[in-house]
């Protein structure tokens, strides 16, 4: 895969699946912009730009892009990946909850395509890949709202690739299983001390027993997937929502 002096923006790429993937990507010769409320702590590499954003907000992910095309007048690919977790059934749920979770995992997308796609439909050419879940697929226990975000991005994904391939423009999905990074941490962190579970090691047993693989994921396989997306070697592929989770949704 060759990502010389491609010009790529991770949204959420100072930890977990974002950071594994912008660190694979500067690997490969690009030019990463990360943007993030939190600075990366690989800051210091070559080729990694920050971009304080919160992508709840249009005007800084706006602002993020404009300073992009300033720089280079271009961007080769978008992996829109910053997203948050929260648990909860319907009632469980606060309207606070709700507008935040909607406001990161499903306008955060659309704001940040609503910036992007402009750009790369001038250029006539552009690799997307936005950042859905296994829940993009199949339904969780108290992850309504959570689930309900991941699914709009399944369609955002199946309806824009439609109206972007003209343009050259693949827009692909990939929906991960449990992966470890620190999202999944605190989420588990939260369970624990939820349920009174005395030791956090019950529930990462519990999970991995529970995927066909026997074991979780981590951010660098799904970071192998969205490089994947983002090549020439996955030329033919658009509007697809990719599984990576140890086979947990074929059961
Ligand atoms: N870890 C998993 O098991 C798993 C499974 C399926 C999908 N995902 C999705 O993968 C994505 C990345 O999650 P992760 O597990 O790597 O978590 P993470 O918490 O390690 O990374 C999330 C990153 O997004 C950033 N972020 C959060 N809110 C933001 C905002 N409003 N504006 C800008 N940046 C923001 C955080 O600072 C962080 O750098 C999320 O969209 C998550 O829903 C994770």
């Amino acid at each position: 895969m060759n990502f010389k002096d491609k010009i790529i923006v991770v949204t959420g790429g100072s930890t977990g699946i974002g950071k594994a993937s912008a660190e694979k990507f500067l690997e490969q010769n690009a030019i990463v912009y990360v943007l993030d409320k939190q600075v990366p702590s690989f800051i210091n590499k070559k080729n990694i730009h920050y971009i304080n954003c919160d992508v709840s907000d249009f005007k800084a992910n706006e602002k993020a892009i404009q300073e992009i095309i300033k720089n280079h007048n271009r961007i080769d690919c978008l992996f829109a990946n910053a997203g948050q977790h929260v648990f909860g059934n319907i009632e469980e749920t606060s309207l606070e909850t709700f507008e935040h979770i909607l406001s990161v995992n499903f306008k955060g997308i659309f704001y940040i395509l609503k910036c992007v796609l402009p750009i790369m439909r001038l250029q006539n050419k552009g690799n997307i890949v936005l950042m859905g879940s296994d829940q993009s697929l199949i339904g969780k226990e108290r992850s309504a709202i959570y689930g309900a975000t991941k699914g709009a991005i399944a369609q955002i994904t199946k309806s824009s690739a439609i109206d972007y391939a003209p343009f050259n423009i693949r827009i692909n999905c990939v929906c991960p299983g449990t992966i470890e990074t620190p999202l999944f941490e605190d989420a588990v962190e939260k369970y624990v001390n939820e349920y009174n579970i005395e030791n956090k090691e019950i529930i990462y047993n519990s999970l991995k027993n529970a995927q066909p693989i026997k074991r979780l994921g981590q951010a660098e396989e799904v970071a192998n997937l969205v490089l994947f997306l983002c090549s020439e070697q996955s030329s033919f592929i658009t509007g697809s929502l990719i599984s990576i989770d140890g086979g947990f949704v074929a059961q």
